[in-house]
């Protein structure tokens, strides 16, 4: 089962790909946790993306793509895999299709921007795993601990909230034409399309998803 999470900066894609990871044993792609791996490694894919993800800039379409054909053909993704930031413009969505990947499930996440803003002045994040958390909305068992492992959790670089203003834009501008591709994508009885109301609890959320994906 292939599967796309659409959906805008704090939409709760990370979050429910959590859920999905755990329900249906699929291994999560963040492209956002891979270059923020990357950052923190200091290798050259991070100082080519540091500076444009702490501006809310989109990371160009050529490396990402390159780092996702080599994510998707290893070996723990050939019973499926979930992708979580990607594609986010036309031609990476593009580069999926001319490289022949079959995509079951396109699930967009519907917030409106004002709620967005509120979620990310309260997130905390688990750098190592990408599990994602809020102070009100979805805390960890222990205050300021990852529940697994019980490290520390830290604020996302790019969630001040001018940078959040800024990459609303992006989404609005670049990804949101996705919408329209994938259920265009739909009608063709290429893929399958669901929008789900991202604006309700994280339980909620994940048991729409459970009702879609069976
Ligand atoms: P990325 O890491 O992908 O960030 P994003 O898409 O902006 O999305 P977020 O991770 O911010 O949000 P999310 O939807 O995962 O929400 P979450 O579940 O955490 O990308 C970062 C940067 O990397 C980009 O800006 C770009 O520079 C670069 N990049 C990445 N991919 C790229 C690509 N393909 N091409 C080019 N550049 C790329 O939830 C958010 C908060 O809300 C949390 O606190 C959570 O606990 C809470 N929450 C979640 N669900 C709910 C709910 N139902 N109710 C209440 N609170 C909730
Ligand atoms: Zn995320």
């Amino acid at each position: 089962m292939n599967i796309i999470l659409l959906g805008a900066p704090g939409a709760g894609k990370g979050t429910q790909a959590q859920f999905i990871m755990n329900q249906y044993g699929i291994p999560q792609i963040s492209t956002g946790d891979m270059l923020r791996a990357a950052i923190k490694a200091g290798t050259e894919l991070g100082k080519q993306a540091k500076e444009l993800m702490d501006a809310g800039k989109l990371v160009p379409d050529d490396l990402i793509i390159a780092l996702v054909e080599d994510r998707v053909s290893q070996d723990d993704c050939k019973h499926g895999f979930l992708l979580d930031g990607f594609p986010r413009t036309i031609p990476q969505a593009n580069a999926l299709k001319e490289a022949g990947i079959k995509i079951d499930y396109v699930l967009e996440f519907d917030v409106p921007d004002e709620v967005i803003v509120e979620r990310m002045s309260g997130r905390r994040v688990h750098p190592a795993s990408g599990r994602s958390y809020h102070v009100v909305y979805n805390p960890p068992k222990v205050e300021g601990k990852d529940d697994v492992t019980g490290e520390d959790l830290v604020i996302r670089a790019d969630d001040k909230p001018e940078t959040v203003l800024d990459r609303l834009k992006v989404y609005h501008e670049t990804t949101q034409p996705l919408v329209d591709y994938y259920q265009a994508e739909a009608k063709a009885h290429k893929t399958k399309y669901f929008r789900l109301d991202g604006t309700k609890k994280v339980d909620e959320v994940s048991k729409e998803l459970r009702e879609i994906l069976g």
